[in-house]
Protein backbone atom coordinates (compact mmCIF):
# COMPACT_ATOMS: atom_id res chain seq x y z
CA UNK A 1 0.00 0.00 0.00
CA UNK A 2 1.56 3.42 -0.71
CA UNK A 3 0.44 6.34 1.78
CA UNK A 4 1.07 9.83 0.83
CA UNK A 5 0.34 12.45 3.12
CA UNK A 6 -0.07 16.16 2.76
CA UNK A 7 0.41 18.69 5.86
CA UNK A 8 2.23 22.17 6.91
CA UNK A 9 3.91 19.83 9.59
CA UNK A 10 5.16 16.99 7.64
CA UNK A 11 8.06 15.90 10.66
CA UNK A 12 4.98 15.22 13.04
CA UNK A 13 5.10 12.22 11.35
CA UNK A 14 8.54 11.09 11.96
CA UNK A 15 6.49 9.04 14.20
CA UNK A 16 5.35 6.76 11.67
CA UNK A 17 9.25 5.50 11.59
CA UNK A 18 8.76 3.36 15.05
CA UNK A 19 7.26 0.45 16.24
CA UNK A 20 5.04 -1.70 13.67
CA UNK A 21 4.32 0.81 11.20
CA UNK A 22 8.14 1.26 10.51
CA UNK A 23 8.58 -2.29 10.89
CA UNK A 24 5.76 -2.57 7.72
CA UNK A 25 7.98 0.36 6.17
CA UNK A 26 11.04 -2.06 6.80
CA UNK A 27 9.35 -4.90 5.07
CA UNK A 28 7.79 -2.91 2.45
CA UNK A 29 4.47 -3.54 3.00
CA UNK A 30 3.12 -0.08 3.23
CA UNK A 31 5.36 2.99 2.05
CA UNK A 32 4.72 5.94 3.68
CA UNK A 33 5.63 9.91 2.51
CA UNK A 34 4.68 12.90 4.40
CA UNK A 35 4.94 15.61 2.07
CA UNK A 36 4.91 19.67 2.83
CA UNK A 37 2.25 21.67 0.95
CA UNK A 38 4.12 24.57 1.66
CA UNK A 39 6.51 23.21 -1.22
CA UNK A 40 3.74 23.93 -4.13
CA UNK A 41 3.29 27.75 -2.89
CA UNK A 42 4.72 30.39 -5.33
CA UNK A 43 5.06 33.36 -3.09
CA UNK A 44 8.07 34.42 -0.85
CA UNK A 45 5.71 33.76 2.52
CA UNK A 46 4.52 30.04 0.99
CA UNK A 47 1.51 31.20 1.86
CA UNK A 48 -1.20 28.07 2.33
CA UNK A 49 -4.35 30.42 3.66
CA UNK A 50 -6.10 33.16 3.68
CA UNK A 51 -9.54 34.99 5.18
CA UNK A 52 -12.63 33.05 4.90
CA UNK A 53 -15.16 34.49 2.20
CA UNK A 54 -17.98 35.67 4.10
CA UNK A 55 -16.01 36.99 6.88
CA UNK A 56 -15.62 35.27 10.04
CA UNK A 57 -12.32 34.26 12.32
CA UNK A 58 -9.72 32.36 11.67
CA UNK A 59 -7.99 31.27 8.24
CA UNK A 60 -9.41 28.97 5.22
CA UNK A 61 -6.64 26.57 3.42
CA UNK A 62 -6.36 28.12 0.08
CA UNK A 63 -7.63 25.47 -3.08
CA UNK A 64 -4.92 26.54 -5.77
CA UNK A 65 -2.28 25.17 -3.28
CA UNK A 66 -3.82 22.59 -2.65
CA UNK A 67 -4.57 21.48 -5.90
CA UNK A 68 -1.21 21.57 -7.82
CA UNK A 69 -0.17 19.49 -4.78
CA UNK A 70 -2.54 17.16 -5.18
CA UNK A 71 -2.94 16.84 -9.28
CA UNK A 72 0.82 16.04 -9.07
CA UNK A 73 0.30 13.41 -6.59
CA UNK A 74 -2.61 11.83 -8.53
CA UNK A 75 -1.29 12.33 -11.88
CA UNK A 76 -4.38 14.54 -12.73
CA UNK A 77 -4.24 17.16 -15.07
CA UNK A 78 -5.70 21.00 -13.99
CA UNK A 79 -9.34 20.90 -15.01
CA UNK A 80 -12.09 23.55 -15.28
CA UNK A 81 -15.80 22.18 -13.53
CA UNK A 82 -18.06 23.82 -16.47
CA UNK A 83 -20.99 22.96 -15.09
CA UNK A 84 -20.91 22.92 -11.52
CA UNK A 85 -25.01 22.11 -10.64
CA UNK A 86 -24.54 18.15 -11.63
CA UNK A 87 -21.43 17.73 -9.04
CA UNK A 88 -22.33 16.45 -5.55
CA UNK A 89 -20.12 18.75 -2.91
CA UNK A 90 -18.92 17.07 0.23
CA UNK A 91 -22.07 17.40 2.45
CA UNK A 92 -24.51 15.62 -0.21
CA UNK A 93 -21.97 12.71 -0.74
CA UNK A 94 -21.15 12.08 3.03
CA UNK A 95 -22.09 8.23 3.79
CA UNK A 96 -24.61 7.93 7.07
CA UNK A 97 -21.34 7.11 8.90
CA UNK A 98 -23.90 4.22 9.94
CA UNK A 99 -20.80 2.04 11.82
CA UNK A 100 -23.53 -0.94 12.36
CA UNK A 101 -24.47 -1.51 8.77
CA UNK A 102 -22.19 -4.16 8.41
CA UNK A 103 -23.21 -5.81 5.07
CA UNK A 104 -20.00 -4.95 2.97
CA UNK A 105 -17.49 -3.70 5.63
CA UNK A 106 -15.04 -5.71 3.69
CA UNK A 107 -15.30 -4.65 0.31
CA UNK A 108 -12.19 -2.42 -1.30
CA UNK A 109 -12.80 1.05 -1.98
CA UNK A 110 -15.43 2.18 -4.36
CA UNK A 111 -12.78 3.02 -7.22
CA UNK A 112 -9.89 1.04 -7.98
CA UNK A 113 -7.73 4.26 -8.07
CA UNK A 114 -6.20 6.46 -5.27
CA UNK A 115 -8.29 7.43 -2.05
CA UNK A 116 -8.21 11.05 -1.39
CA UNK A 117 -8.70 11.29 2.95
CA UNK A 118 -9.60 14.66 4.21
CA UNK A 119 -9.93 14.58 8.62
CA UNK A 120 -12.66 16.93 9.35
CA UNK A 121 -14.42 17.35 12.39
CA UNK A 122 -17.78 18.18 11.00
CA UNK A 123 -17.94 14.80 8.73
CA UNK A 124 -19.46 11.53 9.78
CA UNK A 125 -17.41 9.49 12.08
CA UNK A 126 -14.48 7.21 11.36
CA UNK A 127 -15.14 3.55 11.97
CA UNK A 128 -13.60 0.15 12.41
CA UNK A 129 -16.00 -0.66 9.30
CA UNK A 130 -14.08 2.28 7.28
CA UNK A 131 -10.53 1.35 8.17
CA UNK A 132 -11.51 -2.45 6.74
CA UNK A 133 -12.60 -1.17 3.65
CA UNK A 134 -9.80 1.39 3.05
CA UNK A 135 -7.14 -1.66 4.28
CA UNK A 136 -7.97 -2.61 0.27
CA UNK A 137 -7.04 -0.08 -1.10
CA UNK A 138 -3.62 0.28 -2.86
CA UNK A 139 -3.19 4.16 -2.43
CA UNK A 140 -4.48 6.14 0.23
CA UNK A 141 -3.75 10.29 -0.08
CA UNK A 142 -4.25 12.19 3.38
CA UNK A 143 -4.50 16.17 3.06
CA UNK A 144 -4.33 17.25 6.62
CA UNK A 145 -6.00 20.87 7.23
CA UNK A 146 -5.17 23.29 9.32
CA UNK A 147 -6.59 26.58 11.10
CA UNK A 148 -10.30 27.04 10.38
CA UNK A 149 -10.14 24.19 7.61
CA UNK A 150 -10.48 23.77 4.06
CA UNK A 151 -11.71 25.53 0.65
CA UNK A 152 -15.16 23.44 0.35
CA UNK A 153 -14.48 23.39 -2.99
CA UNK A 154 -11.23 21.41 -3.30
CA UNK A 155 -12.97 17.60 -2.24
CA UNK A 156 -15.82 18.64 -4.54
CA UNK A 157 -13.40 19.09 -7.27
CA UNK A 158 -11.72 15.95 -6.88
CA UNK A 159 -14.75 13.66 -6.40
CA UNK A 160 -16.12 15.65 -10.08
CA UNK A 161 -12.84 14.34 -11.25
CA UNK A 162 -13.95 10.55 -10.28
CA UNK A 163 -11.69 10.11 -7.41
CA UNK A 164 -12.75 8.68 -4.15
CA UNK A 165 -13.02 11.22 -1.77
CA UNK A 166 -13.47 10.56 1.80
CA UNK A 167 -13.91 13.30 4.62
CA UNK A 168 -13.78 11.71 8.17
CA UNK A 169 -14.21 12.87 11.63
CA UNK A 170 -12.12 10.65 14.56
CA UNK A 171 -13.97 11.99 17.02
CA UNK A 172 -16.87 14.63 18.53
CA UNK A 173 -13.86 17.05 20.27
CA UNK A 174 -11.75 20.20 17.65
CA UNK A 175 -8.46 19.55 17.24
CA UNK A 176 -5.50 21.67 16.19
CA UNK A 177 -5.55 20.33 12.95
CA UNK A 178 -5.45 16.64 11.02
CA UNK A 179 -2.49 15.42 11.65
CA UNK A 180 -3.45 13.26 14.78
CA UNK A 181 -6.31 12.34 13.24
CA UNK A 182 -4.53 11.27 10.16
CA UNK A 183 -2.52 9.29 12.33
CA UNK A 184 -5.38 7.69 14.40
CA UNK A 185 -6.69 6.52 10.84
CA UNK A 186 -3.87 5.50 9.43
CA UNK A 187 -2.71 3.18 12.21
CA UNK A 188 -6.39 1.62 12.10
CA UNK A 189 -6.07 1.14 8.54
CA UNK A 190 -2.30 -0.17 8.27
CA UNK A 191 -2.56 -2.89 11.35
CA UNK A 192 -5.12 -4.32 9.12
CA UNK A 193 -2.97 -5.35 6.28
CA UNK A 194 -2.07 -8.99 5.87
CA UNK A 195 1.49 -9.55 7.30
CA UNK A 196 1.32 -6.17 9.52
CA UNK A 197 0.41 -7.85 12.95
CA UNK A 198 2.34 -10.15 14.48
CA UNK A 199 -0.57 -12.39 15.67
CA UNK A 200 -3.34 -12.06 13.01
CA UNK A 201 -5.96 -14.00 15.44
CA UNK A 202 -5.64 -10.59 18.08
CA UNK A 203 -7.56 -8.74 15.16
CA UNK A 204 -10.33 -11.27 14.91
CA UNK A 205 -11.08 -10.68 18.51
CA UNK A 206 -10.80 -7.43 18.84
CA UNK A 207 -13.50 -4.96 19.78
CA UNK A 208 -15.90 -3.40 16.65
CA UNK A 209 -14.62 -6.12 14.35
CA UNK A 210 -16.61 -8.87 12.18
CA UNK A 211 -20.15 -8.74 11.91
CA UNK A 212 -21.90 -8.40 15.39
CA UNK A 213 -19.41 -5.68 16.91
CA UNK A 214 -19.02 -6.05 20.82
CA UNK A 215 -16.75 -4.30 22.97
CA UNK A 216 -14.27 -6.83 24.00
CA UNK A 217 -13.99 -9.09 27.26
CA UNK A 218 -11.37 -8.25 30.13
CA UNK A 219 -7.87 -9.64 30.03
CA UNK A 220 -5.53 -10.71 32.11
CA UNK A 221 -1.99 -12.32 32.76
CA UNK A 222 -0.30 -14.48 35.67
CA UNK A 223 -0.19 -14.10 38.29
CA UNK A 224 -3.16 -15.75 39.01
CA UNK A 225 -3.76 -13.39 41.84
CA UNK A 226 -2.21 -9.71 42.27
CA UNK A 227 -2.56 -7.40 45.40
CA UNK A 228 -5.32 -9.66 46.78
CA UNK A 229 -7.36 -9.58 43.04
CA UNK A 230 -7.78 -12.68 41.71
CA UNK A 231 -8.31 -13.23 38.19
CA UNK A 232 -11.76 -15.29 37.66
CA UNK A 233 -11.96 -18.95 38.38
CA UNK A 234 -13.36 -19.95 35.18
CA UNK A 235 -9.82 -18.54 33.29
CA UNK A 236 -7.33 -21.19 35.14
CA UNK A 237 -10.44 -24.16 34.29
CA UNK A 238 -8.99 -24.98 31.32
CA UNK A 239 -12.22 -25.84 29.85
CA UNK A 240 -12.35 -23.70 26.85
CA UNK A 241 -16.16 -24.03 26.24
CA UNK A 242 -16.54 -22.46 29.30
CA UNK A 243 -13.79 -19.29 28.74
CA UNK A 244 -15.27 -18.75 25.69
CA UNK A 245 -18.77 -18.24 26.99
CA UNK A 246 -17.49 -16.13 30.06
CA UNK A 247 -15.84 -13.75 27.65
CA UNK A 248 -18.86 -14.02 25.41
CA UNK A 249 -20.85 -12.71 28.16
CA UNK A 250 -18.72 -10.30 29.75
CA UNK A 251 -18.51 -8.89 26.24
CA UNK A 252 -22.36 -8.97 26.07
CA UNK A 253 -22.52 -6.94 30.10
CA UNK A 254 -20.03 -4.91 29.09
CA UNK A 255 -21.39 -3.34 25.91
CA UNK A 256 -24.68 -3.22 27.67
CA UNK A 257 -23.53 -0.81 30.28
CA UNK A 258 -21.26 0.92 28.06
CA UNK A 259 -22.27 1.17 24.79
CA UNK A 260 -26.11 -0.12 24.17
CA UNK A 261 -26.01 1.52 20.96
CA UNK A 262 -24.22 -1.21 19.65
CA UNK A 263 -26.44 -3.98 21.61
CA UNK A 264 -29.39 -2.57 19.47
CA UNK A 265 -27.19 -2.76 16.36
CA UNK A 266 -26.98 -6.62 17.05
CA UNK A 267 -28.49 -9.10 14.21
CA UNK A 268 -30.84 -11.30 16.78
CA UNK A 269 -30.11 -14.06 13.82
CA UNK A 270 -26.58 -14.60 14.40
CA UNK A 271 -27.23 -14.62 18.13
CA UNK A 272 -26.76 -18.30 20.08
CA UNK A 273 -29.13 -19.29 22.32
CA UNK A 274 -26.92 -18.59 25.27
CA UNK A 275 -26.29 -14.71 23.93
CA UNK A 276 -30.25 -14.17 23.94
CA UNK A 277 -30.29 -15.64 27.84
CA UNK A 278 -27.86 -13.17 28.74
CA UNK A 279 -29.34 -9.97 26.90
CA UNK A 280 -32.71 -11.21 28.02
CA UNK A 281 -31.29 -11.09 31.63
CA UNK A 282 -30.13 -7.68 30.59
CA UNK A 283 -33.34 -6.61 29.99
CA UNK A 284 -33.18 -6.98 26.19
CA UNK A 285 -36.22 -8.42 23.89
CA UNK A 286 -34.26 -10.70 21.53
CA UNK A 287 -37.24 -11.90 19.18
CA UNK A 288 -37.25 -9.27 16.51
CA UNK A 289 -34.80 -8.56 14.43
CA UNK A 290 -32.58 -6.30 16.37
CA UNK A 291 -32.66 -6.17 20.19
CA UNK A 292 -34.70 -3.79 21.83
CA UNK A 293 -34.89 -2.53 25.88
CA UNK A 294 -37.52 -4.09 27.65
N1 LIG B 1 -9.57 18.18 12.61
C1 LIG B 1 -9.85 18.84 13.74
N2 LIG B 1 -10.58 18.11 14.57
C2 LIG B 1 -10.80 16.91 13.97
C3 LIG B 1 -11.51 15.74 14.30
N3 LIG B 1 -12.16 15.61 15.45
N4 LIG B 1 -11.52 14.73 13.42
C4 LIG B 1 -10.89 14.84 12.26
N5 LIG B 1 -10.21 15.93 11.87
C5 LIG B 1 -10.15 16.96 12.71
Amino acid sequence: MKIDIVSVFPEYFEVLNLSLLGKAQSKGLVEVTAHNLRDWTHDVHHSVDDTPVGGGAGMVMKPEVWSECLDELLQLEPAVIENTENIEDSADSFDTGDSCDTADSDTAPSSAGPVLIFPNPSAPLFTQQDATELSHADHLLFGCGRYEGYDARIPQYYRAQGIDVREYSIGDYVLNGGEVAVSVMLEAITRLLPGFMGNAASIVEESYTGDNALLEHRQYTKPAEWRGIKVPDVLLSGNHAKVDRFRRDEALEKTNELRPDLIEALDCAKLDKADRKTLMALGWEVSAAHPRKR
